[in-house]
This record gives C-alpha cells, sequence and structure tokens, in this order.
C-alpha cells in the first residue's frame, strides 16, 4: 500500500487579493506535493481561505456588502490564481463552509465540558490585521510586534482556552521531537520568546462583532478566527464526522507549511489544541521566510507596490515565475523580489543554459541523423563523467527535497544541465560530423544528450509545470517519465524521432519587444478618408510668449499665409519663447477652438516625444505657409 502525505498551505485570509508573497508560499507546497506523489506517496496537498473575524467584517462594510458577498468575490479569485500557478491542491477549504462550521462548534463545545475552555473576562491590547492579542511586554513600543501597527484595547466577556494546563506538555514534546519546528532558528525563537515567559490562557471568543463561527451553547460569542482557522487542517478531513476516512488516513499531518509570523500560532496554539482532543500532533511545522520586494519592502498594496500575480505569469510565463520563486530564496530565509532578477534567472538558466541545451541538441539530431535518435556507439571518459553528475545531481535533489531545501533540489538539477553544456563544447560534435570514422563517437554524443535531457525533464515535474511536456514533445518521449526513470540511465529508446519546436524559453527582452509589436497590432486602425477629415497645415510661428501664470504654457502667434492665429502649446519646458519664433511647423488647423488658463487654442501643434525630449515638427523652409500636409 502507499505511504500517505498530507501538506498544508496555511490558509489565506480573503481580506484582499493575493500578491507574489502569497504565491511563493503556495508554490513551495506545490512543488512538494508533486515531488512526493512522484516518489509513489499518496499525497493530500490542502490550501483553502481563512474567512471570518473582525478584519473581513471591517473591510465587508467598508466596501458596503455583506461580509459573505465580499469574501466569496475575493476567493473565487484566489481559486483562480492556484488555477493560473497550475497548483496540484487536492481540496480547498473555506472556513464558511458547513463542513467546517459544525465541527469547530463541536470541538468547542468538546473542550468547554472536558474543562479545557472557561468562560471569564478579557481585557487587553489586540491588532485586528493580525487578529492577535498582545500582553504589553509584548508589544514593541506599544505597537503590534509583527505589523508595527496600532493595537485597541478590548474588554469584553469571554471565553479562555487553558494554555497554560498544557506549558510543560508542550516543552517536553518539542524537546523529544526535535524537528518538530523547522528551520531550527524559529524553535528556539518559540521556546526561548514564547513558551519559556511562561504561556497565558488564551481568548478564543469575541463578542464586539459578529462575523465568525457562534459558540452554538452561547451565541453571542464567536470563535476566535486562530481557533477557527487552524481546525481546518483537521475539518477538511472530516473530522468528527461520520465521513472521517480521510481523517484516519492522512492525519497526523505530515508538514504545515506556513510563513515565520504565524509559526507560533502553529507551533504553540495548535499542538495545546490537539493535545486537549487527544489527538496526534503534526509532524513538522515547516517556517518558512517572506518575499519582500526591491532590497526590503513588505509586499502589499498598503505599501503602494502590488502587482497582480498573473501579470508576472502573462509577461515572463508561469514556469519561469515557479522557477524564480522556488530557485531564487533558500527555503526558510527572507528573498528580495525584483523584476530584473526573475528576467536574469529566466534569461540564464531557463533561456540559456536548459532552452538551449534542447534546441541544440535536437537541430543536431536532426541534422547529423535525419531526426532519429542513434545507438550509442563508442564511450569514454566524458561520458562517464557526465554519468556520474547525473546520478550524484538525482541523490542531491532528493535529499534536498526531504530537507525542503527545494532551491539546492534545483541547483542539483542544473549540475547536470551545466555539465550536459560542457559536454557539447569538449566533445565537439560539430567537428566529429566532419570525420567519417568518428561517427560512433557522435552517435554516442548525441545519444547522451538526448537521454540528458529526458532524465532532466523528469526531474523538472515537480517544480515547472509546463516545461517537461514541451521537452517531451520535441525529443519525442512517450514513456519513462516516471521519477524513478531518471535513476536508470539509457532508456531513451533508439531511433526516437525528434522535432525542433519553439525555444523552450524566450529572452525575456525579446519577451517585451514581441508583447510591443501586438501592442501596435490592436492599436484601432482608421481609413483613409478618417485621416482627410483631420486637417494639418503649415504655419509659421510670428510669436511666442510664455502664458502668465502658467509654467507650461505658452502662447503662439502663428501665419497660415492668408490668415493669422493663436495657439496656446504646453512648449515651455521645452523651448525658450525666442527658440520657436520663425519655425514652420504643422497645426491640426481645423480642431474646435478650446480655452487654455482663459486663453483662447485655435488648433495644436504637432511634436514628438515625451519626457525630457519634446520637438515640434519642422517643415522644410521652401514649404509655404498655409500648404496642407498630406
Ligand atoms: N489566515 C492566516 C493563516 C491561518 S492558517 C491556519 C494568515 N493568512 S494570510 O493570508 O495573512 O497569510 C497567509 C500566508 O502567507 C502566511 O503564511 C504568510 O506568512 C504568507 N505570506 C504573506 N506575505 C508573504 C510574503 N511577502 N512572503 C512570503 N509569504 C507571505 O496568516
Amino acid at each position: 500500500m502507499k505511504e500517505k502525505y498530507y501538506i498544508t498551505t496555511p490558509i489565506y485570509y480573503p481580506s484582499g487579493n493575493l500578491h507574489i508573497g502569497h504565491c511563493y508560499c503556495t508554490v513551495a507546497a506545490d512543488a512538494i506535493a508533486r515531488y512526493k506523489r512522484l516518489k509513489g506517496y499518496d499525497v493530500m496537498f490542502l490550501t483553502g481561505t481563512d474567512e471570518h473575524g473582525q478584519k473581513i467584517q471591517d473591510k465587508a462594510k467598508a466596501a458596503n456588502v455583506t461580509p459573505q458577498e465580499y469574501v466569496d468575490n475575493i476567493v473565487s479569485g484566489i481559486k483562480q490564481l492556484w488555477k493560473d500557478l497550475d497548483i496540484s491542491n487536492d481540496d480547498f477549504i473555506r472556513t464558511t463552509e458547513e463542513r467546517h462550521m459544525e465541527v469547530v462548534q463541536k470541538i468547542f463545545r468538546k473542550l468547554y465540558e472536558q474543562g479545557d475552555i472557561y468562560k471569564g473576562e478579557y481585557e487587553g491590547k489586540y491588532c485586528t490585521p493580525c487578529e492577535s492579542f498582545w500582553t504589553d511586554t509584548q508589544l514593541v513600543d506599544g505597537k503590534c510586534p509583527d505589523c508595527g501597527r496600532e493595537v485597541k484595547l478590548v474588554k469584553e466577556e469571554s471565553y479562555f482556552f487553558k494554555l497554560s494546563k498544557y506549558q510543560d506538555r508542550l516543552v517536553k514534546y518539542l524537546e523529544e521531537h526535535p524537528d518538530f519546528i523547522q528551520p531550527e532558528s524559529r524553535k528556539n525563537e518559540m521556546i526561548n520568546n514564547f513558551i519559556k515567559p511562561g504561556l497565558e490562557d488564551l481568548c478564543v471568543s469575541r463578542t464586539t462583532f459578529d462575523w465568525g463561527i457562534p459558540v452554538d451553547f452561547d451565541p453571542k460569542h464567536v470563535v476566535y478566527v486562530w481557533l477557527d482557522a487552524l481546525t481546518n487542517y483537521i475539518t477538511a478531513l472530516g473530522y468528527m464526522t461520520d465521513n472521517d476516512e480521510k481523517f484516519k488516513k492522512f492525519w497526523p499531518a505530515d508538514l504545515h507549511l506556513v510563513g515565520k509570523e504565524i509559526v507560533r500560532f502553529h507551533t504553540i496554539i495548535w499542538p495545546i489544541m490537539l493535545m486537549a482532543l487527544d489527538l496526534p500532533l503534526p509532524k513538522q511545522v515547516f517556517g518558512h521566510g517572506w518575499l519582500v520586494i526591491n532590497g526590503g519592502q513588505k509586499i502589499g498594496k498598503s505599501f503602494g507596490n502590488y502587482v497582480p500575480p498573473q501579470e508576472y505569469i502573462e509577461k515572463y510565463s508561469l514556469d519561469a515565475v515557479r522557477y524564480f520563486l522556488l530557485r531564487e530564496v533558500p527555503f526558510g530565509s527572507d528573498g528580495n523580489f525584483t523584476e530584473e532578477a526573475l528576467v536574469n534567472r529566466s534569461n540564464a538558466d531557463l533561456a540559456n543554459d536548459l532552452g538551449n541545451l534542447l534546441s541544440r541538441t535536437v537541430a543536431m539530431i536532426e541534422k547529423y541523423f535525419a531526426g532519429e535518435v542513434p545507438a550509442i556507439g563508442k564511450e569514454g571518459e566524458y561520458e562517464k563523467e557526465l554519468k556520474d553528475t547525473i546520478q550524484k545531481a538525482i541523490c542531491e535533489v532528493e535529499n534536498n527535497m526531504d530537507k525542503l531545501e527545494i532551491s539546492k533540489a534545483l541547483e542539483s538539477i542544473w549540475s547536470i544541465v551545466t555539465r550536459a553544456n560542457k559536454y557539447i563544447d569538449e566533445t565537439t560534435p560539430w567537428a566529429l560530423a566532419k570525420d567519417d570514422s568518428r561517427k560512433d563517437e557522435l552517435q554516442t554524443v548525441m545519444y547522451y544528450l538526448a537521454e540528458t535531457l529526458r532524465i532532466i525533464s523528469v526531474l523538472l515535474q515537480p517544480f515547472l509545470t509546463r516545461t517537461p511536456q514541451k521537452m517531451w514533445e520535441q525529443l519525442g518521449i512517450h514513456n519513462h517519465t516516471a521519477w524513478e526513470d531518471a535513476k536508470t540511465f539509457g532508456l531513451l529508446e533508439v531511433g526516437t524521432k525528434v522535432k525542433k519546436g519553439e525555444n523552450l524559453f524566450q529572452r525575456i527582452d525579446e519577451v517585451k519587444v514581441t508583447v510591443k509589436e501586438e501592442e501596435k497590432d490592436k492599436e484601432e486602425k482608421i481609413t483613409i478618408d478618417y485621416l482627410d477629415k483631420v486637417k494639418l497645415k503649415v504655419a509659421k510661428i510670428l510669436e511666442a510668449e510664455k502664458v502668465e501664470g502658467s509654467d507650461k504654457l505658452l502662447k503662439l502667434k502663428v501665419s497660415l499665409k492668408n490668415e493669422e492665429r493663436q495657439i496656446v502649446a504646453g512648449l515651455q519646458k521645452y523651448y525658450k519663447p525666442e527658440e520657436l519664433v520663425g519655425k514652420k511647423v504643422v497645426i491640426v488647423a481645423n480642431l474646435k477652438p478650446a480655452k487654455l488658463k482663459g486663453i483662447e487654442s485655435q488648433g495644436i501643434v504637432l511634436a514628438a516625444g515625451d519626457g525630457d525630449i519634446v520637438k515640434v515638427l519642422i517643415v522644410d523652409d521652401e514649404v509655404e505657409e498655409g500648404e496642407l500636409v498630406h
């Protein structure tokens, strides 16, 4: 029977559209889930949305819609985003679903009945954006230590969860399970900063707003959003329902992947909830770092740097975005996201190293062997080295993935790509092709390259979702794409027909140019008679002066031979008035007059350029003023 593997991402707040930082965690979880599936595990990969709480209620109010309408709209966008990123989640849980809410109520009641939850009065500080309670000593300069925003004093009747009762058990558990919190540094932070100073009982209900799951035996209370949210990991499996096969099969989770700021909830509150429910604890909580922008800024609408992630996909391709997210930042550390870095990675690693390796290989097999992969001929030292590199890299990929070192796993795959490119330089197939007596060496080189590319394509599957398929199309591969098939060199069948296709990755400067070309194509086309309606005429500037009270406008007097006109033009920044006098320019002569700064303008002067350089269109002196431009 297959071994199970249960992996989760945090469930996201649908308080606004998600950004590239949120994609980082989900893409990483997706790569791990895909890897485990390829390794033969029966994988359950869960993600979802955390839809209750004061923050959402406030946002909905501001948008003048009901909280449910508010979240429905954003959640559909989140689901679409995961589709656009090829996220392979097996389920998507919303905390507003019945299957979740009913079970949260049951859990709350159970904990209450067994004495782990009790009623009291809460007075303390609350950060609404983080939905977190803080003690005075935890605040930094009186503000939320996580987000730096103002906290509110809340005082209300509340239910409390006895965290303190479980403190010693938790510390013992953490000591006995050194891998439970990863990376190591996060574990020390939790123990020293949060657990050792002493756990206070946690306020787990609120009464001052109602967008939450009501406590069924005391409905003026709604369940604290974190207690509600954390439970998703078991409600999605059918815990406490008649339909709990998934729960029996998949719980405990193998991996909760979370951002560093919410490790606290996952390694203190969540384990204690599970202990109180007498359930086994997840095997690991991994706290990854944050993606920051342009050298350290947080990402988000409130920071003025929000870009819908789909824009990056459209601009650079899905696999370039996935590759960047997975490759650039050592998993666990904070990482910097810039488009420039993405472009560099994509051009260097994907277009140059990988893309060229494939296109050169396919082109050479087409040229030298009529497109059919030849049999291996004579093998030598270079072949041995290439094979050794492959074997070593596969071990490294697996070791790195087991340690969740995703970026290093990709580095290992690229060690093969680099070695294969070097192999081409060493064996110089173009020279072998000129010498009939070395045909068997040329055959070897071509087979080795095609087979190496097959192995690379297999290994890329957890990370890049489109590229492997594209490689198979060009390499003519229809089988031997299972993970274990990467470990046997020589599975590619002799005679396989290769076929050159498009470049795997375009260099990104080219992409931008193409987009511009396409944009040009999209410009509305007009017919000649439309153009005829616009009367362009040559005009000679007779006088020019600044318009009073304006730092942009110049008032011009122009001559069209038989008439004189006054034109107000935004040219002050680009010309001294006297520079214009005497010039013959082009104007639109049949434009309806308009008033600028109270002065009538009878036409406009044509000019070109933007930014710092703008110049009027000058007409050759031989052309008479008043002439039509056609
Ligand atoms: N709803 C809670 C999680 C409940 S889990 C039971 C929550 N939601 S969130 O939408 O604010 O954040 C979800 C995840 O996105 C968190 O793990 C958070 O660390 C992660 N990220 C938010 N911004 C991020 C970056 N800039 N970079 C990387 N991850 C980021 O917290």
